[in-house]
């Protein structure tokens, strides 16, 4: 399970994303990116963030430290905007907490240079868990102390909202071509190489036992938690060995 914060001040809305995340302050004193349960996609998002960005801690990746955060919703009443009153009001208990890196720069492609190798291992995750939200449009990458930083992968793991096809989309392509790392020359058969191995049965039941029960329960056709814990592992472990054989490229006049 992952880290339990108690949300303590609300400390201002970051105005940029979707969701409105906001930023605030935890019993722990860290300052944390809150991504509400209340929010459009509702649970289902943070469990895609926790999912994805937990397994890509593990393959190597740089991705802010994830904690659940308690919100008691009395910490929204001298937040002005009517907004994010809703959005306190409907996301009292437990919600996803992502450590802020405090100066980090949106990822500009020609400003921080990625390697080719870096960039296919980031595109090949991302092909993974079917990440549709790296388009150089909203890269939802960081640039903090000279490394990119992986975050917002609330629209990842799209197969969660329709489990009867969950285990197709194994199969399916990854359209790679909007990628924002796309210009850099991915070497993705090189990312394959090193990290499909490791995305084993006992990896994918450490990940998604980083879930909060709180987000697990209820959901139809599955009688515990664990069940659907295990439903989220299948698609990934079955998508692993060949998902850089369906990753479709930049090509010439494409763009
Ligand atoms: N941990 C973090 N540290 C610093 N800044 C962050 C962090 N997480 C997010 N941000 C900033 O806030 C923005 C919005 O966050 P995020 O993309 O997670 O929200 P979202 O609502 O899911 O966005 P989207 O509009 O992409 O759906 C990011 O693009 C980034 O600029
Ligand atoms: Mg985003």
């Amino acid at each position: 399970m992952l880290t339990e914060v108690t949300a303590t001040r609300y400390i201002t809305p970051l105005r940029e994303g979707g969701s409105l995340p906001g930023l605030v302050e935890g019993d722990d004193l860290g300052v944390y990116v809150l991504k509400f349960t209340g929010a459009g996609q509702g649970r289902k998002a943070l469990v895609a963030e926790v999912v994805a960005g937990e397994l890509a801690r593990r393959l190597g990746f740089r991705v802010p430290r994830l904690v659940t955060l308690d919100v008691d919703p009395v910490l929204g009443l001298g937040e002005p905007d009517p907004q994010v009153q809703a959005l306190l009001k409907s996301s009292g208990g437990t919600n996803l907490g992502m450590g802020f890196l405090s100066g980090a720069l949106g990822f500009d492609p020609l400003a921080f240079p990625v390697s080719a190798e870096e960039a296919g291992r980031i595109v090949w995750f991302d092909a993974l868990v079917n990440n549709v939200d790296r388009s150089w449009r909203n890269p939802n990458l960081l640039w903090w102390r000279g490394e990119v930083w992986l975050v917002d992968h609330g629209a990842t793991l799209i197969w969660h909202h329709n489990w009867p096809g969950a285990d197709a989309s194994a199969a399916r392509p990854y359209d790679a071509r909007d990628h924002a790392l796309a210009p850099f020359a991915p070497d993705v058969a090189a990312a394959a190489a090193t990290l499909a191995p490791l995305v084993t049965e006992d990896l994918l039941a450490e990940v998604t036992a980083e879930i909060p029960d709180a987000w697990l329960e209820g959901e139809p056709g599955f009688d515990t938690p664990d069940d659907l814990r295990r439903a989220h592992a299948r698609p990934l472990l079955a998508r692993a060995a060949a998902v850089h054989e369906h990753i479709r490229h930049v090509q010439e006049g494409d763009r």
